[in-house]
C-alpha cells in the first residue's frame, strides 16, 4: 500500500471512531436498561400499576411522590412537602446516578422489610429472609444504587421521556396528580 492509501485508511478509521463517540442518547439502549433494571420494581406501561415502586408512565416532569395510591417512604414524603421537586432531566440524572445521595433513606436503594415482604402475609417484614432469598435467587429486586456511567443514564432518561410523552394515547390513562 502506498503512503496515500494508508493515510486515507487512517482517516476513514478516525472518522468512524469520532462519529461513534459523538452519537446522542439511544432510546433503544435505554429501553433495554429499563427493562432489566427498573421493570422488576416499576410498571413502565400506561396501565400504571403499583409494584414495589410507583409506576413510571409520564415520569418526565412529574412532581416527586405524586402517585396517590403509592405508599412513599418518609424521606420521599418529606421531600415532597418541601415543594417544587419535579422529575426534570437533571433531577432524573442525579437520582439515577446516586439515588441515596439525592434522597437519603429512600426505599429504592435499600432493603425494606415493609416493602419487600409478601403483601398477602399481612405482616410486613416477617418473612423477610425468605423473601430476600427467593427474590435474590430470581435476580430481581436488588436495591438500586445508581449507574456510574453518564451515558447509561442519558440513554435511560431518553427512554423514560418517551413513556407517556405528549401526544401518546396512554397519557390520558396516566395517574392524576394527587393534591
Ligand atoms: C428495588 C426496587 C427498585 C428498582 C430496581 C428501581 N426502583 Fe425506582 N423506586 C423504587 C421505590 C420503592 C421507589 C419509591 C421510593 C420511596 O418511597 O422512598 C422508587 C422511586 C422512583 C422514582 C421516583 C418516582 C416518584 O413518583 O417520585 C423514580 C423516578 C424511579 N424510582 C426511577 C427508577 C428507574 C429509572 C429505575 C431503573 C434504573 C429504578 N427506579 C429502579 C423501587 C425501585
Amino acid at each position: 500500500m502506498n503512503g496515500r492509501g494508508l493515510f486515507v485508511r487512517i482517516l476513514v478509521v478516525a472518522i468512524g471512531f469520532l462519529s461513534a463517540c459523538s452519537h446522542g442518547p439511544e432510546v433503544g439502549k435505554g429501553q433495554r436498561i429499563a427493562e432489566e433494571y427498573c421493570a422488576p420494581c416499576h410498571d413502565l406501561t400506561a396501565s400504571s400499576s403499583i409494584r414495589h415502586g410507583p409506576p413510571l408512565w409520564g415520569i418526565h416532569q412529574r412532581p416527586l411522590g405524586n402517585i396517590e395510591q403509592f405508599n412513599y417512604s418518609p424521606s420521599f414524603q418529606e421531600r415532597r412537602k418541601e415543594g417544587d421537586f419535579v422529575w426534570s432531566e437533571m433531577n432524573l440524572d442525579r437520582f439515577l446516578g446516586d439515588p441515596r445521595g439525592l434522597i437519603p433513606n429512600n426505599r429504592m436503594s435499600a432493603w425494606d422489610p415493609g416493602l419487600h415482604a409478601s403483601p398477602s402475609s399481612g405482616e410486613p417484614g416477617k418473612s423477610m429472609d425468605l423473601v430476600r432469598a427467593s427474590l435474590a435467587s430470581m435476580g430481581h429486586y436488588e436495591p438500586f444504587r445508581g449507574f456510574k456511567n453518564p451515558s447509561d443514564r442519558q440513554d435511560l432518561i431518553a427512554y423514560l421521556k418517551t413513556l407517556g410523552a405528549k401526544g401518546e394515547d396512554g397519557r390520558k390513562e396516566a395517574p392524576q396528580p394527587s393534591k
